[in-house]
């Protein structure tokens, strides 16, 4: 059996790998996040509330050698070590492929670099998570803001330098996300994010007796190769058409005014191709439905934020086309469910996760009454998880180790 916490296990692991006389000096750690609500908006410029979670990735920082080179162990996912040369690495680029850890490294030290950054010179870290991947929580971010943090020495960057670098390594390996995932993990409890500025306000919501949770689909998907990256462009198209016609036009989808809207209704077959208009739809409606879960989470109406998270769930299969038969099933399912207030996709889409809210008293039925329905036999029980909200990333001395 695998020891469980992921800090120890990155001890055991980087002793085993880099010998005994491997030290620790740091402890790096960035949680996976949660899509609340405000799918495909950070990306078109509008509000997105997200959530850090209880799950996390752990680098362990050995700052010793003299090689000039960063090794990597991510022994969950490759017994391996990889030495990464710090110092030519400034305009690297994954050429194909799906980004392994050593590549997110690669694009760590690029971005880190390319803003003037000094990296460590020579580590050997050697990272472990309990954010699972695959799941749909962005263990690619958790990863990534990690790894700035073990990697980047004293980098004196703000929250935002840090996910703006952050999504530079992504960009880097392949990987066209927004900025949403990265500023939960750097922020911690909720986040109301603001696409238009790339900035967030920290919200303490009370959940008072409701949770979280997580379903995947086990459907797997990546951003590189899924339909994200054409999501992207439709978006822009549609609002380089709208732009044409529209006085005082908006800079982004997401800054379509009601009155605006108004108007592309009534004129969309003249306006725009009817995929776009869907598009533009979902985009309009759930930035919307973001500013009235702001409000509903501010009067503590976890029944009206359910009913809001059905509702994006719709927009985002049936407007943005972006979701999965296999996750329709399970949100399905789930809102039959007694003691379920909502559930929707979540993230980039085509797979991943079902985000549920639901009862928390009622959580083991409801994951019973799942995997009795919409899952295969003898599916594990941990492909249904509860998650709460979790701190921020943070770096430390690694005192106890
Ligand atoms: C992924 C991306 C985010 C965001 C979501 C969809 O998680 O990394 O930037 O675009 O998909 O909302």
């Amino acid at each position: 059996m695998p020891v469980a916490d992921p800090r120890q296990r990155a001890l055991i692991e980087g002793q085993e790998a880099f010998g005994p006389e491997w030290r620790p000096a740091l402890v790096s750690q960035a949680p996976g996040r949660l899509e609340l609500l405000g799918n495909h908006i950070d990306y078109n410029g509008g509000p997105v509330l997200a959530a850090a979670i209880d799950r996390v990735v752990v680098a362990l920082v050995d700052p010793s050698g003299e090689d000039g080179t960063v090794s990597l162990l991510a022994s969950d996912i490759d017994p391996a070590v990889h030495a990464i040369e710090t110092q030519p690495t400034g305009d690297w680029r994954l050429d194909s492929g799906e980004p392994a850890p050593a590549d997110y490294l690669r694009g760590v030290i690029a971005a880190l670099l390319s803003r003037g950054v000094s990296i460590v010179p020579s580590a050997r870290l050697s990272v472990a998570g309990n954010v699972p991947p695959g799941f749909g929580v962005s263990s690619s971010a958790a990863l990534v803001v990690a790894l700035i943090n073990a990697v980047g020495g004293d980098h004196g960057l703000t929250q935002r330098e840090i996910v703006l670098a952050a999504q530079d390594a992504e960009h880097r390996c392949g990987v066209p996300s927004g900025t949403m995932d990265q500023s939960a993990s750097v922020a911690g409890d909720v986040i109301a994010y603001d696409g238009a500025t790339t900035t967030f306000t920290i919200l303490h919501p009370d959940l008072g007796p409701y949770a979280f949770a997580v379903a995947d689909s086990g459907v797997s998907r990546s951003l590189a190769s899924s339909s994200y990256p054409e999501r992207v462009k439709e978006s822009q198209e549609a609002l380089r058409l709208l732009q044409q016609r529209l006085t005082d036009p908006p800079a982004t989808l997401a800054g379509i005014m009601d009155d605006q809207w108004a108007q592309i209704e009534a004129h969309h077959d003249a306006w725009l191709p009817e995929t776009l208009f869907k598009r533009a739809r979902h985009v309009y409606t759930e930035c919307r439905r973001v500013r009235d879960g702001i409000a509903a989470i501010a009067r503590r109406d976890w029944p009206a934020f359910g009913r809001l998270m059905t509702a994006s769930g719709r927009s985002s299969a049936q407007d943005y086309e972006i979701s999965h038969p296999r996750v329709e099933e399970i949100v399905a399912a789930a809102l039959t469910l007694d003691g379920v207030l909502g559930a929707r996709m979540m993230g980039g889409g085509e797979g991943g996760p079902a985000l549920i809210l639901l009862e928390r008293a009622k959580f083991d039925a409801i994951r019973a009454g799942l995997l009795g329905g919409a899952f295969p036999p003898n599916t594990p029980e941990d492909r249904i998880q509860l998650c709460t909200f979790g701190p921020g990333a943070s770096v430390q001395p690694a005192t106890d180790d």
